[in-house]
């Protein structure tokens, strides 16, 4: 059975334990697994990126694979080829396939039809490739993620749904602080098997009581731009800044999935200061990315 990896509730709490061990000792010893020997691995961006492109790139030349890297714009799929077309091709070329996508219907479509594993980098409702990122940088940071309380400060966007989804399956306590109108849904349904929690806040200085991490994202993500006034209107006050950090549990760290606007959403005192794991966690995504990679593509 083809596994994917569309929204992380894909896997087992027992497997992204064992992912998050695989990813610390892959960041130790970068060409110790050969896995893509001889393989190759697709990637369809139909949006920009740099982090993701780079790191999933250079992530398979590490594995011993080869990176195919397809923007949406050269594929016959802008010609109008149909989704199930262009799965039953790739299917036949490919050892596994990353999208992102301006829209989740586009990779689900894709999975379906494809018979090797897809893989989500970047939906508007999921990025679950950046939380594998984030709970690796947690755990080098704080050790056993269970019972660990960390706050995510802004807009209830796909970072922050990926963390909560990922982030309680793997034992976080997740507590968001946004306001009215860009909170991430009550009813979120989290993965069965998880032993965190998921709170809602609107007082960014509730959310982040006793956390040990506190996370933000860009107040006007990609495909935002239309509303970027109203958004920027709406989350000013929701930025981490030394205040916020000093509200939080001592020693307490920034977290960032980047790119970001210093003065918006971080200061750029915490941005580019020493009470942040930002860059570590920008590096964290081909570790992790290499230990799902070596999880799909092993599957029986
Ligand atoms: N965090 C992230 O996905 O970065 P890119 O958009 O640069 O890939």
């Amino acid at each position: 059975m083809t596994r994917h990896f569309l929204t992380g509730a894909e896997l087992t709490a027992a497997e992204l334990d064992a992912l998050l061990v695989r990813a610390l000792e892959l960041k130790r010893a970068p060409l110790s697994s050969r896995v893509l020997e001889g393989k190759s691995v697709g990637l369809i961006f139909q949006k920009p990126s740099t982090r993701t492109r780079v790191s999933f790139e250079v992530g398979i030349g590490e594995l011993g694979g080869h990176a195919v890297v397809l923007r949406s714009d050269e594929l016959q799929l802008s010609r109008g080829e149909a989704l199930r077309d262009t799965a039953l091709v790739l299917s036949r070329h490919l050892a596994a396939l990353g999208v992102r996508s301006d829209a989740d219907e586009t990779v689900q479509e894709l999975a379906e039809h494809s018979a090797i594993p897809v893989i989500n980098m970047l939906t508007p409702l999921h990025h679950p490739c950046q939380a594998l990122a984030d709970l690796l940088t947690l755990r080098e940071a704080c050790g056993s993620l269970a019972g660990l309380r960390v706050a995510f400060i802004g807009d209830g966007n796909n970072v922050a749904r990926s963390l909560a989804l990922l982030g309680t399956l793997a034992g976080i306590d997740l507590a968001v602080a946004s306001p009215p109108g860009y909170t991430l849904g009550a009813d979120l349904p989290l993965p069965a098997g998880g032993r965190g929690s998921l709170s809602l806040h609107a007082a960014p200085q509730e959310a982040v009581a006793g956390a040990r991490a506190v996370y933000t994202d860009v107040w006007v993500s990609m495909g935002d731009e239309s509303s970027a006034a109203k958004r920027r209107a709406a989350l000013d006050g929701y930025r981490v800044d030394d205040a916020l950090l000093d509200a939080a549990a001592p020693g307490a760290f920034a977290m960032h999935d980047l790119p970001a606007h210093p003065g918006e959403e971080i200061s750029a005192e915490v941005l580019y200061g020493t009470r942040q794991r930002i860059w570590e966690q920008a590096e964290n995504r081909r570790h992790a990315q290499k230990a799902l990679l070596e999880l799909l593509v092993s599957a029986p």
